[in-house]
């Protein structure tokens, strides 16, 4: 393959790279909360009922903002139901997965698990059959100081300091016919206004997430998102956006291009964000909330059958989903100026980066490029200009090959690259026109045999990250192989 170059310019800066992009989605669904975080009975459990094991795996990927309860359980949810002693906690009929939820891991022990973890707290309130009320009661019951009903039964629930959850999202996917308590934008919004003006109200330092889209193929795709900016005005200080992708065709160089259509979709949403701002002639601008994304498409089972922490969705991810999700994290690196949270959904056994088995763990595939990115995620992320071969896509046409973001820390640089080829190498030249490139700092590699392997609870090792040390640094510029379908995350010292 013709050599690739990736062109940077300290001048030439995107933004300032949120960590919260670097969010999980803890939800109620299968086996996410029960069996996967929290397992009091576990030869893993720790004095509060969390996996060690877990928590351990996913202290690794540092993740910021952690999303919860839901997901689709959200919307039927109510949350006094999870709070108080215990023993007196209902045990009801979990409608969104059918499921039995006996409530046992609610707001408090969530709240432990974020400060044991260093998560910031986000939560999502039922706009399906809840209130806006019963909203602003929660928001109540986090964050106010004693002396009121029911941040008294927080007290009372031995939690004395206020939680201060800064972020809340006002429902979950509500323009989704599966959703409970669906409706159309313009009910929606009303319901969101109506929690929203309460929830600042009871609190006005928090920070809101309306509602937007849930996938581009939705017939009210954009439209919906105008509607609900519209009415929301200066509440929406985020809109929500999700994304769900997969080789259904079987096809890799195409199922690899869809990284491409992550870019568009951000900079659509983001579309509809300035043009209502114009339109009402405001200061306030929505930015995006990438609230749900990942690979899903192989394991489809939604359906608990009636049953307590059902085996659902519990996704196998192999190489190329890999490198599928390291090219979601690039695309939320190139747009850092408007995209300010994203959570990958989930963070244990539902679509996600660790399973467990019994008291066994397993690290997918999907692990490594979360962790490669996070632990090089602080600085400004700038404009990549890449220069290199491309192939046709059949579902969005003409791409590179190799995709790329880039983020510059004081006297380091960060670069992220995947090579899409399956049997090609790619050769990478990283010039930052104002500024020599001086040596490499660090620099991991995932690859793997083919695009379809996979780690498994027998063989768990087959596709795992490896120190990379094979890159020059000749005359200010670097140089490096990538393997074919493989991400390389390097961090250069500069001068
Ligand atoms: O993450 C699984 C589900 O996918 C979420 O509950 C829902 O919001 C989405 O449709």
């Amino acid at each position: 393959m013709d050599k690739t170059t990736i062109t940077l310019h300290t001048a030439f800066q995107i933004g300032t790279v949120d960590p919260r992009i670097f969010g999980g989605f803890l939800e109620h669904m299968g086996r996410t909360v029960y069996e996967g975080v929290f397992d009091p009975k576990s030869v893993h459990a720790d004095e509060d009922g969390f996996r060690r094991d877990v928590l351990e795996s996913l202290r690794q990927l540092q993740m910021t903002a952690v999303r919860y309860p839901g997901g689709n359980f959200a919307s039927g949810y109510h949350w006094l139901d999870g709070v108080g002693p215990r023993e007196k906690r209902p045990t009801v009929r979990e409608l969104a997965w059918q499921s039995i939820e006996p409530n046992h891991f609610g707001t408090d022990e969530y709240i432990k698990l974020c400060r044991k973890m260093e998560w910031t707290p986000m939560l999502t309130v039922n706009l399906g059959t809840g209130s806006p009320e019963e909203a602003r009661n929660w928001v109540e019951y986090c964050n106010c100081k004693g002396g009121t009903k029911y941040a008294d039964k927080r007290i009372a629930n031995r939690n004395e300091t206020p939680y201060n959850v800064n972020l809340w999202c006002l429902g979950n996917e509500m323009d989704g016919f599966w959703q409970l308590g669906h409706v159309p934008a313009d009910q929606y919004a009303v319901r969101a206004q109506q929690a929203a003006k309460m929830m600042k109200d009871t609190d006005g330092s928090i920070e809101l997430v309306v509602c937007g889209s849930c996938a581009v193929g939705m017939s009210t795709y954009m439209e919906w998102d105008r509607q609900v900016l519209e009415y929301l005005g200066d509440y929406a200080d985020y809109i929500s956006l999700h994304r769900y992708v997969g080789n259904r065709n079987n096809d890799t160089a195409d199922y690899l291009a869809v990284i491409n259509s992550i870019d568009r979709q951000i900079e659509q949403m983001d579309a509809v964000c300035r043009f209502v701002q114009a339109k009402r002639r405001s200061h306030k601008r929505a930015y995006l909330c990438f609230d749900e994304w990942n690979v899903w498409y192989k394991n489809m089972q939604i359906d608990g059958g009636g049953k307590f922490a059902p085996h659902l969705i519990e996704e196998i991810y192999n190489l190329e989903d890999a490198l599928v999700v390291a090219g979601f994290l690039n695309s939320f690196i190139r747009h850092a100026d408007v995209v300010r949270i994203a959570n990958i959904a989930q963070i244990v056994n539902v679509i996600a980066p660790v399973l467990t088995k019994g008291d066994e763990l397993l690290v997918q595939s999907i692990f490594y490029p979360f962790e490669m990115f996070s632990r090089r995620r602080n600085g400004i992320s700038l404009r990549a200009s890449i220069d290199g071969p491309s192939y046709e896509s059949k579902s969005v046409g003409p791409v590179r090959f190799v995709d790329a973001s880039a983020i510059i820390d004081e006297d380091c640089l960060h670069v992220f690259t995947i090579n899409r080829s399956s049997d090609e190498t790619a050769d990478i030249q990283v010039d930052l026109a104002d500024r020599p490139i001086d040596s490499l700092i660090s620099a991991e590699v995932l690859s793997g045999p083919d695009a379809k392997a996979a780690n498994s609870f027998e063989k768990p090792d087959v596709i795992k990250s490896r120190s990379f040390a094979d890159v020059k640094t000749i005359s200010g510029q670097a140089s490096y192989e990538l393997p074919p379908l493989s991400i390389v995350a390097a961090t250069f010292k500069v001068k």
